[in-house]
């Protein structure tokens, strides 16, 4: 029997979310309920620029931290990818211009600035979004997307850090290469955020159940710790968030430092009680019109919330 058909009703479902998340169709569908738009306030800050930076100051207000994406990924014309890059550079000029760089820096998926059109583009793209970040006193942190382009992901972010040594990586603890991407990435400096994967992912490269992305992570972070790179703990499980802070109090080199990084609308109250104990914790915001994969992912991660997404076609039909 495969693993998918042996798989429970939730991981089926986390399955069938993560299959719709890629088609146009299913896309049309929802992006076009009503119900949609309340759903996806609870996850993305807004469509604009104006959006994305009133949810930065509110969050810096409440002694946050903040990472910003403009949403859009798998981009397949130049066009696009250079209006990605604008917003891009726009956003860390106004970040700036608002005192607000202290506090907030930027995610790019190099997806969205052409990688799947030609990866010397896209890093090049990105290489512009790295400058204008830096010139407005803040980093650029690359998020991962799915296996396929993990390798080429890797090789953009060690070609960036030729000249932006700053610039952070994602690594997905899903992944059975992940242990030894961490052993290339830590070093000093490096920052590496360390999550579990959000993309469906085939059982000949990833870890499917629960225990073994977990204990995987806590693998991870420590070759991250010990390797004296700083590490940016990205997760909601409160699991992990216990062991990263044993992790950390066990084998942490004085001064090399850490985070916690969260999603904007997911456990909120525990985004505060971790700050008000003194840990830096970064918000990972998303805003503009593109929303429609990043939603279908964070309802994957819930299956629970597939109700909301039902509620949501009722309405339309
Ligand atoms: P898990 O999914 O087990 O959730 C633990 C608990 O958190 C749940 O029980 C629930 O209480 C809450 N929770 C989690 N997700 C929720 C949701 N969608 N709705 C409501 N409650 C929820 N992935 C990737 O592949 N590439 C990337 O670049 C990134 N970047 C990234 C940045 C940041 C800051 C974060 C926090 C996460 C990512 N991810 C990511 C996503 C990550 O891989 C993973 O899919 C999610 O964080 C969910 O996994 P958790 O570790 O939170 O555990």
């Amino acid at each position: 029997m495969s693993a998918i058909a042996r798989a429970s009703p939730a991981v089926l479902l986390r399955h069938t979310l993560l299959w719709a998340s890629r088609r146009r169709r299913v896309q049309r569908l929802i992006t076009a309920a009503p119900v949609a738009r309340s759903l996806v306030r609870r996850f993305v800050a807004g469509e604009a620029i104006d959006d994305a930076v009133s949810v930065t100051r509110a969050l810096r207000s409440q002694g946050l931290t903040i990472t910003l994406d403009h949403l859009g990924e798998d981009i397949h014309d130049a066009g696009a990818a250079r209006t990605a890059v604008d917003v891009y550079t726009a956003l860390v000029r106004r970040l700036d211009g608002e005192g607000l760089t202290d506090r907030a820096e930027v995610s790019v998926k190099l997806s969205a600035v052409g990688q799947a059109l030609d990866e010397q583009m896209a890093i090049g793209n990105a290489a512009e979004i790295c400058a204008a970040a830096r010139a407005a006193h803040t980093t650029v942190t690359i998020d991962m997307e799915d296996h396929t382009t993990t390798d080429a992901t890797l090789h953009a972010v060690v070609a960036l850090r030729a000249s932006f040594p700053e610039t952070g990586a994602v690594l997905q603890a899903s992944l059975h290469r992940t242990e030894a991407d961490c052993t290339a990435l830590a070093r000093s400096g490096s920052r590496v955020r360390l999550c579990k994967g959000a993309y469906q992912e085939p059982p000949s490269m990833a870890f499917l159940l629960r225990d073994e992305v977990r204990s995987s992570f806590l693998r991870c972070l420590r070759i991250l710790i010990t390797g004296n790179s700083y590490p940016m703990v990205a997760t909601h499980d409160p699991l992990l968030i216990r062991a990263a802070a044993e992790l950390f109090g066990a084998l942490s080199t004085p001064g090399a430092g850490h985070e916690y990084q969260m999603l904007y609308g997911i456990r909120p109250d525990e985004q505060l009680r971790l700050a008000r104990g003194g840990e830096m914790v970064r918000v990972y915001v998303p805003f503009g019109d593109q929303w429609y994969s990043y939603l279908m992912r964070r309802l994957a991660e819930r299956p629970s919330n597939l109700a909301l997404v039902l509620r949501a076609l009722r309405t339309r039909s």
